[in-house]
């Protein structure tokens, strides 16, 4: 917008209006006298005010520039109360007018440079918050399973394609369930404080320790259900052994149990070796070498031959009759086979760990390689 060109001269003296008495009561000679050197104050604003506007870069600015310009106290606002003192009714209509074209004027040059200021906020705004999709996120260190959990994990699936359930159990036991219901006689050294870790020493069978196999769960789950079972249990057990390269006072165990109508030792054998194909590959080789286990009768050791020698890996058997007693199952209507084996060592042989101490190795170094 093009300011007005015509400005009467005396009508942008404001307040100094010749022949027009001001409020001081000097005279209009002596007003002009005064003022003759004195920029126009209408004048000065209609050259200043349009750079003004245009130069502000906030609305807070902005709007001080409105108020200076075109507000209460502006010299617009003084030039209009001053237009009742000019007699003449042509020169005040003309002089209101002129006054009234600089006002809308500079008015509209606010109001678009507001709107410009507007849009460039909001633009600007956008621009701040704008996300880029495309780029990569950042992303968190991811961790792992320990090697020893992504054993367990490894193998209680393969039982479970196999048709077993997987259940756990107490970590601080009875030594009725450790023991006694699994046929350990009272006088097994296994029982000694040199061997089991004991919590609480009640009477007998109440005597709390911290179980020294995942076995006790063979008894707790056939007390509470029905045959058929087939069940595994991983988990934490303890026992009273010294830090050295083969022994660590908690480590953990896979117990497996099967109990149907007609379980033999041949299911037994194809169970585990296949198993044993599962987990090492499907061309190896295992061997049943007898043993002795006081819950299990005939007993065996499963031995696997991998990295080129015979490793002793599971112990197992067929269900001692007594067990079944113990827990209220008929050993004539019932049979059935039980392993067990370390899931640290099970983790060793697979990847061909000679430590067990590395089991507990802190260092991310070590746990890094789990990934
Ligand atoms: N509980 C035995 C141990 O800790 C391992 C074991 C051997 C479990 C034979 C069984 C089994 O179920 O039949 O050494």
């Amino acid at each position: 917008m093009v300011l007005p060109t015509y400005i009467p001269r005396f009508a942008c003296r404001s307040f100094l209006i010749p022949g027009v008495r001001t409020d001081t009561g000097s005279t209009a000679l002596a007003t002009t006298a005064n003022l003759s050197n004195r920029m126009d104050p209408l004048e000065e604003l209609t050259k200043d005010a349009p750079d003004r506007i245009e130069s502000a870069t906030t609305i807070a600015e902005l709007d001080v520039i409105e108020a200076e310009v075109v507000g209460r106290r502006s010299p617009v606002a003084e030039a209009r109360r001053e237009l009742g003192r000019i007699e003449d009714p042509v020169e005040r209509g003309a002089m209101g007018k002129a006054i009234n074209d600089i006002a809308v004027d500079l008015t509209s040059r606010i109001d678009a440079k507001r709107g410009a200021i507007e849009v460039e906020e909001v633009n600007s705004n956008l621009a701040a918050d704008r996300v880029d999709v495309t780029l990569r996120g950042r992303v968190p260190d991811r961790g792992t399973h320990h090697i020893i959990q992504q054993t367990i994990d490894e193998i209680v699936d393969i039982f479970v394609g196999l048709g077993y359930q997987m259940v756990q159990g107490p970590e601080a036991e009875t030594d009725f369930y450790n023991f006694t219901a699994l046929n350990i006689p009272k006088t097994h050294p296994t029982r000694y404080e040199s061997d089991t870790l004991y919590l609480d020493y009640g009477e007998g069978d109440e005597e709390v320790l911290l179980r020294t196999h995942t076995s006790p769960m063979q008894a707790r789950h056939m007390e509470e259900h029905e045959p058929p079972v087939y069940i595994v249990v991983p988990g934490k057990v303890f026992r009273a052994d010294a830090v050295d390269a083969t022994h660590l006072p908690v480590f953990h165990q896979i117990e497996g149990l099967a109990v149907d109508d007609d379980i033999t030792f041949a299911d037994l054998k194809g169970t585990l070796a296949e198993f044993t194909r599962q987990f090492f590959g499907s061309d190896t080789r295992v061997k049943f070498i007898p043993h002795y286990f006081p819950f299990t009768e005939p007993s065996a050791e499963m031995h696997v031959y991998t990295q080129g020698k015979w490793i002793e890996l599971i112990g197992c058997g067929m269900v001692n009759p007594a067990v079944f007693e113990h827990v209220g199952y008929d050993p004539q209507a019932l049979s059935g086979f039980a392993f067990g084996m370390g899931a640290d060592r099970m983790a060793m042989v697979r990847h061909g760990i000679t430590d067990l101490r590395t089991m507990i190795d802190p260092d991310v170094r070590t746990l890094e390689q789990y990934r």
